[in-house]
């Protein structure tokens, strides 16, 4: 131990899991949830539930699992509840998805049915598919909220949580970017009460959210945390916030993949994305506007990992295209082909293709179980603004103004296990390792 480890509260009690958008992802994160706490199934991809961090020298031999080394809550103690645009239970709502098989859904459906969604904040304007019926009524933005608020402390009441967190898991809104309301907290609070047209529905849950004391992630690269009124409320009230867009299949591979190309100064000069998705999802980002929000998401990954103004001659003229096609025939399971031109030594092309047959829940789900666990890690260590240390689970991760955010995974991977040891008082593993050859 190298310094005091941080004060850190128990995580004793319920944790309440709150859920704007019960659809595809939600379902089969609370399905998987329940079927493991019956010794169903393993949380297989989830790094708080299968994770270890090496603690000292390599030679010391301490890899603790990541949840005995810091306090997170016990699956046994999550408690779910969520909004969505359609009264659909868990259960009938994780049929329609079609993700998970009816026998592994038949193990949960007690357990999934009695989880009705509560009326949703929802504006066809920012997801032009869909036409939900399941929807509250206010004077204005602000009652809206307001109404949310009283979800939430009912919820709490009802299941005796002792703390709660949110997880965006909703539609992916039209683009948008932060306009005069977002500037401000005092701004952003008239634009409620004058139902400012530019305050998107993921904004009013993420308002009510932090105004209830809860931490809040955004799973969708909607415009719904990262602007300053909502940064300057997450910092009033003390708490954790996070984002945006889970980071899962194609763009994973691409943080993957593109940190080697750099690491071995192999030159890039495009990269072909595209995929067929047959689920709401992709439905939804059929829209135009709504894929807008996916593209500028997914774009910006290559830019920030390989650095043009640095390798001019390797990185200056990518041609880099990201397709989806809505094609229902694949429901969740999304095929993505990439085709990468890169090259190597005086110039030589070469070229690799990529066919990821996967499926965009199961690789979402374990993303949110960590994110409710490590958000409320955060809140009970009293950490609150953005939580850049969780960049390792976004596509397009939250900094502040004027710094580029981090897309490498295994540098994200490393600052996330550093804050772990840092809370924790352990010395940060810097990879240096001279002191096994002095
Ligand atoms: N699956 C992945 O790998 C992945 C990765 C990154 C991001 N995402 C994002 O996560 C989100 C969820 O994905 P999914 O596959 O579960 O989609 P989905 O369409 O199955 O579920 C979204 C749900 O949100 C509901 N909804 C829409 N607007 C709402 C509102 N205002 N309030 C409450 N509910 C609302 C819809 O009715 C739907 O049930 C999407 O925005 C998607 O782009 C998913």
């Amino acid at each position: 131990m190298n310094k005091r480890p941080a004060e850190i509260k128990p995580a004793t009690g319920k944790l309440g899991v709150l859920i704007p958008g019960m659809g595809a992802v939600a379902t089969t994160f609370i399905a998987g949830v329940e079927a493991i706490r019956k010794g169903h199934a393993k949380p297989i991809g989830s790094l708080t539930q299968m994770g270890t961090i090496r603690l000292g020298k390599r030679t010391d031999g301490r890899s603790p699992a990541v949840k005995d080394f810091v306090p997170l809550s016990s699956l046994d103690d999550l408690v779910f509840g969520g909004w969505d645009v359609f009264p659909d239970t868990a259960y009938e709502a994780a049929k329609k998805a079609g993700v998970l098989s009816n026998e592994d859904l038949a193990k949960v459906e007690g357990f999934l049915s009695g989880i009705k969604p509560m009326p949703a904040v929802f504006e066809p304007e920012f997801v032009k598919k869909l036409h939900g019926t399941h929807v509250k009524k206010g004077k204005s933005k602000l009652d809206l909220a307001e109404q949310v608020m009283a979800d939430i402390a009912a919820f709490k009441k009802q299941h005796g949580c002792e703390r709660m967190v949110m997880v965006w898991c909703g539609s992916t809104e039209v683009y948008r970017q932060a306009v005069g309301v977002h500037q401000t907290l005092a701004a952003f609070e008239q634009g409620l009460r004058d139902s400012s047209p530019d305050i998107a529905p993921s904004q009013i849950y993420a308002y009510a959210a932090l105004k209830s004391g809860m931490p809040f992630a955004n799973g969708a690269p909607n415009l719904t945390l990262d602007f300053p009124a909502m940064i300057e409320l997450a910092k009033k009230m003390n708490l954790p916030i996070c984002g945006k867009d889970f980071k899962t299949g194609q763009t994973l591979m691409k943080t993957i993949l593109a940190p080697g190309f750099k690491a071995r100064l192999l030159g890039l000069e495009g990269w072909y994305s595209t995929n067929i998705l047959g689920n709401r999802d992709g439905e939804v980002l059929d829209d135009p506007e709504s894929f807008k929000s996916k593209e500028v998401s997914k774009l910006g990954v290559l830019e920030h990992i390989l650095q043009p103004h640095l390798y001019k001659d390797l990185y200056s003229n990518i041609h880099h295209v990201v397709r989806i096609n809505y094609y229902p025939p694949r429901g969740d399971n999304k095929e993505g082909w990439d085709n990468i031109d890169i090259f190597g030594w005086m110039g030589y092309p070469m070229q690799i293709k990529i066919d990821f047959l996967c499926r965009d829940s199961i690789l979402a789900a374990p993303i949110v179980l960590d994110l409710a666990l490590f958000l409320d890690l955060a809140q009970r260590v009293g950490f609150s603004g953005i939580q850049e240390w969780m960049s390792f689970y976004f596509k397009s991760p939250m900094t502040p103004e004027g710094l580029y955010p981090e897309h490498d995974l295994f540098i994200q991977l490393m600052k996330l296990k550093n804050t772990l040891r840092h809370l924790r008082g352990e010395e940060l593993i810097t990879h240096l390792g001279t002191e096994y050859y002095d």
